[in-house]
């Protein structure tokens, strides 16, 4: 007698690749795409490979990404050179059900802040553990101007969260842009468009990791039973 087959659950990284692939539907071809960073963008640009020739390249978020474009024989184009673009694809560390987003756990939040803020449609991709009910649990990454670092510290601690500067080799991390990042725990994020405008106000704060002025439309989020596609 054969034994009844049973499907193993999908890992985390295959969430990714699936979420990845299913972003290339939002590609225009013969445009320029925006182009996130991280583990899940990573996906996304392999699968853009295999259609490079219909586009026309892309505009990056990172250094990081845009070695990876590169390699891949994917142009890459200056935010400047490019008026708009008609999507941006990225990952988050977190997205509520509104489309609101904690980013920049790969610090590389302001860049893609930018790269967000010039594109007429953001799509989310992710796994569905990064889909909450309120953001916060995730660190909140904030880059800052080093000299204001320890202000900025301050000023978290006032409203109830503990901020500790992000080191990398026992240094402070230095991002794309020369700067540092601070990551704030213990903040319940209610609010997400009122607590971005009234933080990145804060002189020294370069770009905070809410997005929620530059808030998601789209997010194909990778569950068990294959990507679902949430819409804000
Ligand atoms: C990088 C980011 C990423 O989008 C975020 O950290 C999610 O990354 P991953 O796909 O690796 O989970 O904001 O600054």
């Amino acid at each position: 007698m054969s034994k009844p087959t049973t499907s193993s659950p999908l890992s985390q990284d295959e969430l990714k690749t699936l979420v990845g692939q299913a972003a290339l539907q939002y590609v225009i071809p013969g445009e320029v795409v925006g182009v996130g960073t991280g583990s899940t963008v990573n996906k996304f640009i392999e699968a853009l490979a295999t259609i490079k020739d219909q586009i026309k390249g892309a505009v990056s978020s990172s250094e990081a990404s845009t070695k990876r474009l590169q390699a891949l024989g994917i142009p890459v184009f200056e935010a400047g050179e490019v008026a708009s673009l008609s999507v941006y694809i990225d990952g988050a560390d977190e997205i509520d059900h509104q489309g609101y987003m904690v980013k920049g756990g790969g610090a590389a939040l302001t860049r893609e802040k930018i790269v967000a803020a010039q594109s007429k449609l953001f799509v989310c991709i992710a796994d569905e553990s990064k889909l909450v009910d309120t953001l916060g649990a995730f660190p909140l990454p904030v880059e800052v101007i080093p000299m204001a670092a320890a202000r900025v510290i301050g000023q978290f601690a006032a409203m109830g969260g503990t901020a500790t500067l992000r080191l990398k080799d026992g240094q402070p991390l230095v991002t794309d842009n020369g700067q540092h990042i601070v990551d704030v725990t213990g903040l319940k994020i209610d609010d997400p468009l009122s607590f971005e405008t009234v933080s990145s106000q804060w002189p020294g704060v370069v770009t905070v990791g809410v997005f929620a002025h530059q808030k998601a439309q789209v997010c194909l989020l990778g569950t068990s039973t294959g990507v679902r596609t949430l819409t804000f």
